[in-house]
């Protein structure tokens, strides 16, 4: 096994032009409430449409730029200057005090891994998560990156896990309970020998980067909500190679696997049309 993901250097917080319409929390580091979840009006959904493209377009051009020896503080830097470029805010910059503009989190870092000055290495994977704040709306997705050449068994957990993603997808229906999403998931994971994460979901987005709503991941008996067509939410299953318990370092960022073993992780943001889902955040 490669060594653990150590703490590493995190560069001084980057600017956003003043021209750059920013969320509510952008100077206090805290959103004012939040705009709870429910279908969305025609020209709410347009807006959406426009974050969440964007939002693709950044995650491509980053993932361009996986490669052994990249920092993960290089990859901020290019996230940054292309939601800048894009005309967007990076929705994570100071959300909750978080100091980067994407999270990097690689091997056992299961979610919100801070960009700093740690290469990748040959062999790493690593899961970039990118959200911008265009046209007043959050448009998040992620993927998960091999570097350079990885071990079968991590190749694997990609692979299923990029397939419980679009089999969340799939189950993604008006009239349904949020439990289907998790019930189409947990399955096919624990069938590849692989765990889900129990203690992140997916949530409601849009005026909010988090909404009340929460999506799990597993076959969870209380996700008792109706899929009404015209809401959206994020799905962005993380499994593991081993146990699904997680634990946060004193960053109070950082969340890894409690046993050490590896984590993936993808994402889409995703409307519920009137007869299943349509994913958001693809690139144009
Ligand atoms: N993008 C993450 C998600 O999918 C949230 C990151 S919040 C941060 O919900 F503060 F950690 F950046
Ligand atoms: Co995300
Ligand atoms: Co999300």
């Amino acid at each position: 096994m490669t060594e653990p993901v150590r703490k590493g250097w995190v560069s001084p917080r980057l600017d956003v032009p003043s021209g750059i319409h920013r969320p509510d929390y952008a100077d206090r580091g805290r959103p004012r409430g939040f705009h709870a979840s429910r279908p969305f009006s025609a020209s709410e959904l347009a807006r959406m449409r426009h974050a969440c493209r964007a939002a693709a377009q950044v995650l491509r051009h980053v993932g361009t730029l996986v490669r052994a020896g990249v920092t993960t503080d290089a990859i901020d830097r290019a996230a940054h200057a292309e939601y800048l470029r894009l005309g967007g805010y990076p929705s994570t910059l100071n959300y909750h005090g978080f100091p980067k503009s994407l999270c990097t989190s690689v091997n056992e870092v299961v979610c919100h891994g801070i960009p700093d000055d740690r290469a990748l290495g040959d062999g790493d994977i690593v899961n970039l998560d990118v959200t911008i704040f265009l046209d007043g709306m959050h448009g998040d997705c992620s993927a998960t990156y091999p570097v350079g050449v990885i071990d079968p068994g991590s190749a694997r957990l990609i692979a299923v896990t990029r397939e419980c993603l679009e089999l969340g997808i799939a189950a993604v229906r008006p009239g349904r309970p949020f439990r289907a999403i998790g019930q189409a998931i947990e399955p096919h994971a624990a069938r590849n020998g692989f765990n889900v994460v129990r203690r992140y979901g997916g949530h409601g987005i849009g005026r909010s980067f988090h909404t009340e709503l929460h999506v799990p991941h597993h076959d969870d008996p209380r996700a008792t909500r109706i899929m009404e067509a015209g809401m959206v939410f994020t799905i962005e299953p993380m499994l593991t190679a081993g146990t699904f318990t997680v634990r946060e370092w004193d960053d109070g960022w950082t969340v890894v696997t409690a046993d050490g073993k590896r984590s993936a992780q993808f994402e889409h943001t995703v409307l519920v049309t009137n007869d299943g889902a349509e994913v958001l955040t693809t690139a144009p």
